[in-house]
């Protein structure tokens, strides 16, 4: 069966990366969750997509310039267009604490690609054993180093490597010889003979993003692990509708 990977949590309909849309996503039955995280000025994990605070809070400048207290202070509800009450960008803490009760695995994206956090993947880690969360969570990263750092750290947690539309080449070959279990393209990087080489390498792909039904029907026919989506009850329903 197909596994449903809420994007943002659910993030098609409530405010992105906030305890709201992460609630959202398991009331919808999704199977895996997945998130941003970033550190603070005070090196504290928090859960937010982008590198500033602008597009999705009320508030201007870098996630690296606020402390833990000063960004939870913004609203980071202004992506659902004044339809929700505020929201707090969650610590990366506070979603484990939660997470820990709830039945779904967590796709932790280790936004490293334009600002290099150091240490990041050790302080994801230490609060991940804390909420004694390693076996319920996965990693993935546009940024390989991070996943070859956090393979190093705690080398029973599973890692995905993540690539635009244009992907790379032999990428089945590529993920198996760096020990990375999942690959993680955008849909427009796939063909059939993509496809078959990845799965020849024995790698499992969970695909972004996708919410249309034209994709859905093909990366079912291609008998990929995930979908990464932004509208958890559509691919729910698609895949109880197949009977799977
Ligand atoms: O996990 C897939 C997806 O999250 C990667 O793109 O920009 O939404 O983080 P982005
Ligand atoms: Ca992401």
């Amino acid at each position: 069966m197909m596994t449903i990977v809420a994007h943002r949590g659910y993030s098609g309909c409530y405010p992105e990366n906030t305890m709201l849309s992460f609630q959202k996503a398991v009331e919808a039955k999704t199977d895996e969750i997945e998130l941003d995280v970033q550190l603070t000025k005070d090196h504290q994990v928090v859960v937010i997509h982008d590198e500033r605070v602008d597009r999705t809070t009320d508030g201007v400048g870098n996630v690296r310039d606020y402390t833990l207290k000063e960004i939870q202070k913004l609203d980071a509800s202004k992506a659902g267009n004044g339809q929700f009450s505020s929201q707090r960008i969650p610590s990366f803490e506070e979603y484990c604490e939660w997470a820990s009760g709830q039945p779904v695995v967590t796709n932790i994206e280790l936004k490293t690609g334009i600002v290099y956090y150091p240490d990041i993947e050790q302080k994801t880690i230490d609060i991940l054993e804390k909420y004694q969360l390693v076996g319920k969570v996965m990693f993935s990263s546009f940024n390989h180093l991070s996943l070859v750092n956090a393979k190093q750290i705690c080398p029973e947690i599973p890692v995905g490597a993540l690539v635009g539309k244009n992907g790379i080449v032999n990428a089945g070959f590529y993920c198996k010889k760096f020990g990375f279990e999942f690959y993680h393209p955008s849909y427009e990087a796939l063909d059939d003979e993509k496809v078959k080489e990845i799965h020849d390498h024995g790698i499992l792909m969970n695909v972004w993003t996708v919410n249309g039904m034209c994709e859905l029907e093909k990366l079912q026919r291609w008998g990929v692990r995930g979908v990464i989506t932004n509208f958890p009850t559509v691919c729910r329903a698609y895949v109880r509708g197949l009977g799977l």
